[in-house]
């Protein structure tokens, strides 16, 4: 019986994802490296600097650890400027629905997100005090697909790995989430991929399994 849901933030709770696109993408063009969309979806899920890795694949020339820095510190500032825009209305559909049946069905709410700038969305769109347990980018050492951000929210919960439900809309956070041994509902990219236990285009699918 599930009596748990780790969300993942960026893609799943709010369509941020296409914020961190547009930054990114503004980066690789002053750098002038290829960046579309499909390589955009490598970097759904994995950390700040592992993105900027995997977008470097491409570059014609070797970095210094500086650049590096400046680079992600570039990223970074774009995209938190795009923040500032964001409204409840960037909620995805479903989610506040699915919250709301979750509090009214004693099942526990959690967050298991590699963004460091999680707890500033939260605080946009209004959704900072509804989690019971939130695991973010500045509390783990290992980026998705390692289970860590998982692993520290189903202990937080104090859950059995099989009363837990993972939501992901990454490749990498599905993986993340069969590595913790926990079932994950795929929404997005992931679902359009078919990797997850469930595939739904909608997050109220949710209460179907439930
Ligand atoms: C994940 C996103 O949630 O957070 C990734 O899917 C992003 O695309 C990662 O790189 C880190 O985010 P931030 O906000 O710490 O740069
Ligand atoms: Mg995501």
């Amino acid at each position: 019986m599930i009596k748990g849901i780790i969300f993942d933030l960026d893609g799943v709770i709010v369509s941020t994802d296409k914020y961190h696109y547009a930054a990114w993408k503004q980066l690789a063009d002053r750098e002038n490296i290829f960046f579309d969309e499909q390589i955009n979806n490598r970097l759904r899920g994995v950390s700040r600097r592992e993105s900027l890795n995997i977008i470097l694949e491409r570059a014609s020339k070797e970095y210094s650890e500086a650049e590096i820095n400046e680079m992600l510190e570039y990223k970074n500032q774009i995209y938190r400027k795009s923040l500032v825009n964001i409204t409840p209305k960037d909620i995805l559909p479903g989610v506040k629905e699915l919250l709301n049946y979750l509090t009214i069905n004693c099942i526990k709410k959690a967050i298991g997100s590699s963004s460091k700038n999680t707890m500033l969305i939260l605080e946009r769109i209004g959704l900072s005090d509804c989690f019971d347990v939130i695991v973010d980018g500045t509390m783990i050492s290992h980026t998705k697909p390692d289970p860590e951000v998982f692993l520290k929210a189903q202990k937080g919960l104090n859950l059995a790995n099989t009363e837990c439900l993972v939501v992901e809309d990454a490749v990498a956070g599905v993986e993340a989430s069969h590595n913790a041994n926990i079932k994950a509902v795929a929404v997005g990219d992931a679902a359009l991929h078919g990797v997850g236990d469930y595939n739904f285009s909608n997050v109220l699918e949710i209460k179907n399994i439930l």
